[in-house]
């Protein structure tokens, strides 16, 4: 017996991002289910203000304002970086900690700024989060959420992932999430983590 909410096999969903990168990655994770895809951006609907202290109560404002705004169940995501010995941070602002004052995103900038701001403890512990919320017009929502632990490096490392990627290496391993092939991040990452759990609760069954 579960209480989750669960989608049919060839329903629509929209997904809550205005990220071109985002929705690629999404709708082929939910190809395989018979799950069809729209955009936000394509519907033309709204980006809400992500005013939650959490990534579950970010990703939830997006899924449900998507979802009323279009009437269609709504899928959004929130993620970020986080550092034990700063409480957490970036964490929801990990996004904002990259912004230039021209507006632009610099994440060399922001990866300095979290080794200054951490350099002085001994403890290195990090984690990736990722939230997935998915959304129904009548308000009912479905969260979950996905880590992956580990601890920060400096120099950062490696070419292959984006964001803070270059300066996390997981649990277990000796790379950095930019060093290692993206298949292998893929298979151990906070959103496959994160996805994982939504699949076995809310995707129809094979
Ligand atoms: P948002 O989820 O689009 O609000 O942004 C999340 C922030 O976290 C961005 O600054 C991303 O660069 C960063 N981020 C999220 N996931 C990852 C990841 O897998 N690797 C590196 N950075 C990430």
């Amino acid at each position: 017996m579960s209480a989750h909410r669960r989608l049919d096999r060839g329903e629509r969903i929209v997904i809550a991002t205005h990220n071109a990168g985002k929705l690629r990655e999404v709708a082929a994770l939910l190809a395989p289910f018979g799950i069809e895809t729209v955009s936000a951006g394509a519907l033309n609907l709204p980006e809400p203000a992500e005013t939650e202290d959490s990534f579950l109560g970010n990703a939830g404002i997006k899924a449900l304002a998507a979802a009323r705004a279009a009437g269609l169940p709504a899928l959004a995501d929130d993620s970020g970086f986080s550092v034990a010995s700063l409480a957490g941070a970036p964490g929801v602002r990990t996004a904002d900690w990259a912004m230039q004052p021209d507006g632009t995103r610099d994440y060399a900038e922001a990866m300095r700024k979290v080794m200054e701001a951490a350099q002085e403890f001994e403890d290195r512990s990090a984690w990736f989060s990722c939230a997935l919320v998915l959304a129904w017009p009548d308000g009912h929502i479905e969260g979950f959420e996905g880590r992956a632990m580990g601890h920060w490096v400096w120099p950062p490392r490696g070419a292959k992932g984006f964001g803070y990627d270059p300066m996390f290496v997981p649990d277990g391993g000796a790379e950095t999430f930019s060093e290692m092939d993206p298949a292998e991040k893929h298979r151990i990452s906070h959103r496959a983590r994160a996805f994982a759990l939504l699949s076995a609760a809310c995707l129809p069954r094979g």
